[in-house]
């Protein structure tokens, strides 16, 4: 099967090159030059463990290529895939749709046969609609299908998500469509990954409602977590507690600074105006979207109160900027918000995050980067961690603590045990362990 993929972020490269895995032939397509012009030298323009042996792997056997070139890609495809940006829109939070429109007409401007056209990027009910209507109108003379055939990847472990989904939605109600994406599938289909058929709309919206129910799961233990500081328990046990329950799940139940990243905020956000275009209020995500916005700015507050409730003058260290670990994505990252209550509040803020720091500088003006997590200690008043990436798990505390000016450590992730940093000479915060 030959494959045209347009988009090469997070999702389009790690989809394109796990297609081109299976023995398709994937041509990955991009607007931008620089990202291509990286790919093409063996350089990934994003971090995400293991693509970039995969991507090697796939290029050396000739069955994956990126190109600028959407018309040349299309045109030698049978199958071709969307999976461009769409963040949500300036002002008003609908998910922005016009890169997805563009790549639609594009597509339908260069095609010359019949294609199957499939949306793996996130969009609201209906988009699919639209797509069909913009191919239909731009060459009317093709036969077109339009598939919904949301990701559901996770960023660090996206190339084992890809090939080890817990399901695949495809929505369609065309039958050489759905054989198409067998085909395209089929080495899952082997291994007895589920795959769900679905109407178009119908995936479209699994999408939205999974993400927001993701969302709540981590606000609801969320806010779980502030009960607990309040009345004594502990939210890990807590959690442990309720997750051991089948019909609950352990999953998505650590109590931290609130969800981030390039999905739960702007997918909930998307799903509530929708609702509201329908007159279909969701009340429960609109509760969860309140809940994290204010959730994020109060960990900086939190941090502030752990050095005494005054930040003037005083510097912290943030070890963590990233949403979550193993990704270099900083899209609606806790830490922006973070960031901003402790600059507001007058405190100097150092920071160092393994692989976010490029993305992070132009995002947080007046933060000074440094290059390990003992540098962030160096005479600072607090440390706090923010995304709990492996190479924080085990830091030598005592080290840590003789670096500071004051033993303050809040722990946002919960990785640390209160009796090990006590035993360090530590002021310990952490989420709900009261
Ligand atoms: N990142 C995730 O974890 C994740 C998971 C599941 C679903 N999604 C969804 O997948 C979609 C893509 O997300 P992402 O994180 O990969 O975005 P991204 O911003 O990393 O990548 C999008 C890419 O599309 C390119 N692009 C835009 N318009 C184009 C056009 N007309 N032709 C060619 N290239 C074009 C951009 O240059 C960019 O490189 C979004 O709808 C997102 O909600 C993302």
């Amino acid at each position: 099967m030959k494959i045209a993929m347009i988009g090469a972020g997070y999702v389009g490269l790690v989809s394109g090159a796990c297609f081109s895995d299976f023995g398709h032939d994937v041509v990955c397509v991009d607007l931008d030059q620089s990202k291509i012009d990286a790919l093409r030298g063996g350089v990934m323009p994003i971090f995400e463990p293991g693509l970039d042996a995969l991507v090697k792997t796939n290029v050396d056997a000739g069955r994956l290529s990126f190109s600028t070139q959407l018309a040349t890609a299309v045109l030698g495809a049978d199958a071709v895939f969307i999976a461009v940006g769409t963040p949500s829109r300036r002002g008003d939070g609908h998910a922005d749709l016009s890169y997805v429109y563009q790549a639609t007409r594009d597509i339908a401007a260069a095609a010359i046969k019949p294609m199957v056209v499939i949306t793996k990027s996130t969009v609201p009910v209906g988009t699919g609609d639209e797509v069909e209507r913009i191919l239909r109108e731009t060459a009317p003379a093709l036969d077109w299908a339009v598939v919904s055939n949301p990701e559901f990847l996770r960023e660090g472990a996206a190339i084992g998500d890809f090939k080890r989904p817990d399901r695949i939605v495809i929505g369609t109600e065309d039958e050489h469509a759905r054989g198409v994406m067998r085909d395209i599938y089929r080495p899952l289909f082997l291994n007895q990954a589920p795959i769900l058929f679905t109407a178009r709309r119908t995936a479209e919206l699994i999408k939205y409602a999974a993400n927001a129910f993701l969302a709540t799961k981590i606000t609801f233990i969320n806010e779980m977590a502030d009960l607990c500081e309040v009345v004594g328990a502990n939210v890990q046990d807590v959690a442990r507690g309720i997750g051991l329950d089948n019909r609950i799940g352990s999953k998505f139940l650590h109590a931290g600074p609130g969800y981030g990243g390039s999905c739960f905020p702007k997918d909930t956000l998307a799903l509530l105006k929708t609702a509201e275009d329908f007159d279909s209020p969701v009340r429960i995500v609109e509760a969860v979207v309140k809940a994290n916005d204010s959730r994020k700015r109060a960990m900086g507050r939190k941090i502030i109160t752990a050095m005494g409730g005054d930040a003037r003058g005083k510097t912290v260290g943030l070890l963590g900027l990233t949403f979550k670990p193993n990704t270099d994505d900083m899209r609606d990252a806790p830490s922006l918000a973070i960031v901003q209550a402790l600059i507001d509040g007058g405190a100097k803020v150092r920071a160092f995050d393994p692989e976010g720091m490029d993305v992070a500088r132009d995002m947080m003006p007046g933060v000074e980067f440094v290059s390990s997590a003992y540098g962030v200690a160096q005479d600072a008043d607090a440390v706090a961690i923010v995304t709990e990436w492996d190479a924080f798990r085990a830091l030598d505390l005592e080290r840590l603590g003789v670096l500071m000016r004051t033993r303050c450590l809040v722990d946002l992730r919960n990785i640390y045990q209160r009796e090990d940093a006590v035993r360090a000479g530590f002021d310990y915060t952490s989420i709900g362990r009261g």
